[in-house]
């Protein structure tokens, strides 16, 4: 329970509203997390959060926050050399295909892509065996995340990068529309390929819909769940829905588990 002191050492403006910050350990570092796990950060004085990793580059740890409220207003606005507590890693993570699997598609949903981009990272080190299907919303351009990033992918043989806005500007040239309508039969042809899904909760549930239509097995797509957090080690309930613990037993869940999960928050 007690957090690990972190630098940023870095940061790096996404949007208005969100900034990616690099943290490196001032004494111990956390254990190495894995792609789609999450630390508690603490501003100090004011809060903790659950933030996911989006990046993992040794002890160095890149988390991707939205000022929404007081923690992550905290977070978002701390200078280079400022000092955050870090505890973690939780939660389970991306479960990537094994060494023999064929495609991966990823689907993102404005900041569901950050919590997506150790694992895009991982898919990408592993090609040539595997290609790589990114499909990617944002409500406006200037809201889309990891721009960099989305750049270098372009040119990366065997990785397809499709995007989306809800609402374009002057400026933008690519797709208008839902991230489901960049997912067709060609998505899911050939070696049935894993799905990963992250991005708000409605997002999530009609691109799982949509990719079970076109023929993907439930267990094989994969999505990423929010819940208020508190202690994040099973003990306070906070993240409870139905049967399962968040902290513990998510984030990341495949349909078959995560469908029943939320139906149960429905009723
Ligand atoms: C496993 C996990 C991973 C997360 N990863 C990230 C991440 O990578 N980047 C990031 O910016 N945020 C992430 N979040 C969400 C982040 O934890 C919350 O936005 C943060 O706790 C808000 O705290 P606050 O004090 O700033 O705002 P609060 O005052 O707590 O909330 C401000 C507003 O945000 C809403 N809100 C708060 N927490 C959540 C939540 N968990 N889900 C949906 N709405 C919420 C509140 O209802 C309120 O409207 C993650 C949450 C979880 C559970
Ligand atoms: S956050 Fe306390 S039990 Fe999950």
């Amino acid at each position: 329970m007690v957090p690990a002191r972190y630098r940023v050492a870095d940061r790096t403006d996404e949007s208005a509203d969100t900034v990616t910050l690099t943290l490196e350990p001032i004494d111990r570092p956390i254990p190495t997390p894995g792609p789609g796990q999450f630390s508690m950060l603490w501003a100090f004085g004011v809060g903790e959060a659950p933030i996911s990793l989006s990046a993992i580059d040794g002890t160095r740890l890149g988390h991707t926050v939205r000022a929404v409220g007081p923690v992550s207003r905290a977070l978002a606005s701390a200078p280079v050399g400022a000092t955050i507590g870090v505890r973690g890693p939780f939660g389970r993570g991306w479960c990537p295909p094994g060494d023999d699997a064929g495609p991966a598609v990823v689907v993102a949903g404005g900041l569901g892509l950050a919590p997506l981009r150790p694992l895009i990272a991982a898919l990408v080190a592993a090609r040539p065996r595997r290609s790589v299907r990114l499909a990617i919303g944002a409500r406006r351009p200037e809201d889309l995340l990891h721009r960099g990033d989305l750049r270098r992918l372009v040119d990366e043989p065997g990785v397809s990068v499709d995007l989306t806005v809800d609402v374009a500007d002057r400026g933008w040239r690519g797709r208008v529309g839902l991230v489901t309508d960049l997912l067709d039969a060609s998505t899911v042809s050939g070696t049935e390929p894993m799905a990963y899904v992250c991005g708000p909760e409605l997002m999530m549930w009609f691109t799982a819909r949509r990719l079970l239509d076109l023929g993907l097995a439930p267990e094989r797509i994969q999505v990423s769940l929010e819940r208020n957090m508190h202690c994040a080690i099973g003990w306070c309930g906070h993240c409870q829905l139905g049967p399962s613990f968040v902290c513990l037993d998510g984030p990341v869940y495949d349909w078959a588990e995560a469908e029943p999960l939320l139906a149960v928050r429905g009723r």
